[in-house]
């Protein structure tokens, strides 16, 4: 076998705030095909960092009255910690504030520079006059300018949905300081993606690297059109410096998403050094360098809402700089709870140190890999099903195998297991299951590897449950027979084993001391244990308790209450600073179920009216077949006179919560295509589509 070169990350959490259970998606994923790969003989080494710079970090470091150094170590320090509970294997954790960070990024940015890749242009924006610092979206409020909605964000209003730049609302203040926000202009540093497009192009579609719905969803965004990416940031910022600027003009700073991927070498460059002159030493060259590109492999972990970042900006900006790109950039969907988004006052958004007091890491581990596949689908952790399936298969299925088999043996047979195999074709089967089972982890398609391991469990205690050794036991002249059967069941189990150390590698370590063996990698599952003597059973998991759950759920509750109670001005900040520009370029996937909620029916439009003192709105009276018309309003006035959609069938939304706007409640919503800025058509249905009737 080749032993191959695999370099492996996951997205660097933000330093800003404290790890959860949506991030663990990510570090679960990324540690059991980690695990599973270096089980399968492979020399792979998993780094990950700290993102620790942005404005959001230096916000709550001044709201903290800390430095941003002391706030990005302390976070450190408690991501380490949570990381350590739920077995996530680093090879290194680094931090993107590092010498080797600030080295390729700056390395990086002069290659481009030279190469004619970076430009500058003016921009102008919102400006913070006390705090003296500019302002993306996030840090505005003000009234809607469609709907006149008090208090919403600069990028879109909650209440009637429209998008519009931060510089249109009216009455705007600064959500850091209350200060009314000037206009001011600063000259940015742009990144030329669009010099990269056919390039990218023919990167994204070549060699399996991205998911089918990815490269979808990347087709998307070169068909609207690639644009320069803005990669500096006024001072005050906590970043690096860009180098080489003019001397008489002010310091600029790489935005923070410039510099995190780097990260990504920053960290394995610190490996390297740290192991230099030893036998795992490393090559930073052999990973990283253009001409290597096909010895090693690279491959990135991230979620859905950093494919951008991901698989565009990055693989451009080391092409640029002359040096290789990632192998694959493998995406997964987002955390639900309980079937909807995690949400603080259900108590269903738990941090990962939360659901560490409360339960043992490994069962969030299994039920994510019994639940993970390489889509890009939003995956559900429902506490109740959570429960059943560890207590099941874990518990039920698995351990219950050591458990009623080792007893005999120990108490009997001194421990010794029989010197032939009584039952070698059903080993062997389950021998054979174990190379669908690692091609099955290679391929990220961990629910298909559970689903084939629970069914190597099932033959198990088919073939115990036949042999019924407890009743053999009783009986005279069976003492063979009971070894036998045993024997082969803990075989079976040591398979198990094998199968399961990827996703629990501290149960599989304490059965590898019950069984006396000290190889669980996936080639020792075809040396069979025979005159081998085991050790005493020890119970290996407990049973997932109701009430361990409940009390979970209540400390979550807890906890981010106090969390709120104590929240200051940035709280709102957190994790804004890139998910503001993430926010479009998410890919998001929705499941049939949720596409299926939405209610949307023919109606027909018994009035349509202008209503007054609104100059964006129109009023709908629609019949959608209901004993009572329904009152909607929709933001068409510029595009329609009402007589030219009176009688016309329209599509509804039927079940939208109703919206109090200042001039009535809007009781759904109807569909139209286009931009609310330029131009919007109202989607009309054919006269013969009947009043009411769902559409799907
Ligand atoms: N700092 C950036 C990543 C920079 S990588 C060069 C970032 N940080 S994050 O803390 O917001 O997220 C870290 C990873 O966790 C991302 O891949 C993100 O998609 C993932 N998740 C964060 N919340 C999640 C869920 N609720 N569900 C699943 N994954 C989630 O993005
Ligand atoms: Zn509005």
């Amino acid at each position: 076998m080749k032993v191959r070169e695999i370099l492996v990350t996951s997205a660097l959490p933000y330093a800003n705030g404290y790890i959860h259970l949506g991030h663990l998606v990510e570090y679960i994923q990324t540690d059991i095909w980690a695990r599973a790969m270096k089980a399968q003989g492979h020399q792979v080494t998993y780094v990950c960092a700290d993102d620790a710079h942005g404005t959001a970090i230096m916000l709550k470091a001044e709201a903290n009255g800390v430095t941003p150094e002391e706030q990005i170590a302390s976070v450190k320090a408690s991501h380490e910690a949570d990381f350590d509970k739920f077995l996530i294997n680093f090879d290194n954790y680094h931090t993107t504030h590092s010498e080797e960070n600030q080295h390729f990024s700056e390395l990086i940015y002069r290659r481009l520079n030279n190469a004619g890749h970076i430009s500058t242009k003016d921009v102008e924006q919102l400006f913070d006059p006390e705090k003296q610092l500019f302002l993306a979206d996030r840090f505005v409020k003000g009234t809607c300018p469609e709907c006149d909605a008090p208090d919403q964000y600069g990028d879109n209003c909650e209440v009637c949905g429209t998008t519009y730049d931060a510089t249109d609302l009216k009455e705007p203040h600064s959500t850091l300081s209350d200060a009314t926000p000037v206009l001011k202009t600063s000259k940015h540093y742009f990144f030329d993606l669009p010099g990269f497009e056919q390039f990218l192009k023919d990167w994204t579609r070549s060699d399996n690297r991205l998911q089918v719905s990815v490269a979808n969803k990347l087709q998307e965004w070169f068909d609207a059109g690639l644009t320069s990416w803005d990669i500096s940031r006024d001072a005050p910022y906590f970043g690096f410096q860009i180098p080489d600027t003019p001397s008489d003009e002010p310091d600029k700073y790489f935005y923070v998403w410039l510099d995190a991927p780097v990260g990504y070498m920053a960290s394995f460059k610190n490996l390297c050094d740290k192991r230099a002159g030893t036998e795992n030493a490393l090559d930073f060259d052999r990973y990283w360098a253009q001409e290597n590109e096909h010895k090693t492999e690279v491959y990135h972990f991230i979620g859905k809402d950093i494919v951008y970042f991901h698989a565009l900006f990055w693989p451009a900006m080391l092409a640029g700089s002359e040096f290789r790109t990632p192998t694959g950039v493998f995406a997964h969907g987002f955390l639900m709870v309980n079937g909807e988004k995690m949400s603080k006052s259900r108590g269903t958004f738990i941090k990962a140190e939360t659901y560490a007091k409360h339960l043992h890491p490994e069962y969030l581990r299994y039920y994510f890999a019994s639940k993970l596949s390489d889509k890009v689908e939003d995956i559900n952790l429902d506490l109740e099903d959570f429960m059943q399936k560890v207590n099941s298969d874990l518990v039920g299925k698995v351990v219950n195998i050591a458990s009623r088999s080792a007893g005999f043996l120990v108490k009997k047979y001194d421990g010794m297991l029989t010197e032939v195999c009584a039952e070698p074709r059903l080993l062997e089967d389950i021998t054979k299951t174990g190379d669908e089972i690692a091609v099955a982890y290679e391929n990220r398609e961990f629910s298909r590897a559970m689903r084939l391991i629970m069914q190597c469990a099932d033959k198990a205690n088919e073939y115990i449950d036949e042999k019924k050794p407890w009743s053999l036991t009783k009986q005279e002249g069976t003492e063979q027979e009971v070894q036998d059967v045993c024997s082969v069941a803990i075989n079976i189990f040591r398979q198990l084993m094998v199968y399961l150390a990827p996703v629990l590698p501290e149960l599989t370590a304490n059965a590898k001391e019950f069984l006396n063996v000290d190889d669980l990698s996936f080639a020792s599952r075809n040396e069979w244990l025979l005159g081998h003597k085991i050790n005493k059973f020890k119970p290996l998991m407990q049973r997932i308790e109701e009430k361990d759950i409940a009390a979970m759920v209540e400390d979550s509750k807890a906890s981010l209450a106090q969390a709120d109670a104590s929240a200051d001005t940035t709280s709102q900040v957190i994790e804004t600073d890139a998910s503001t520009e993430q926010a479009d370029y998410q890919v998001d996937y929705i499941g049939i179920e949720d596409f299926a909620k939405v209610e949307m029916k023919v109606a027909h439009v018994l009035e349509c009216n202008y209503v007054e003192g609104a100059d964006k709105l129109l009023q709908f009276t629609l019949d959608v077949g209901e004993d009572k018309p329904r009152n909607v309003f929709s933001g068409i006035r510029k595009f329609y006179e009402p007589e030219q959609l009176t009688g016309k069938k329209v599509i509804c939304v039927t079940n939208l919560a109703p919206r109090k706007m200042k001039f009535g409640v809007s009781e759904g919503m109807v569909l139209s295509t286009g931009n609310p800025k330029t131009q919007l058509t109202v989607v009309t249905l054919p006269d013969s589509c009947v009043i009411g009737d769902v559409l799907a």
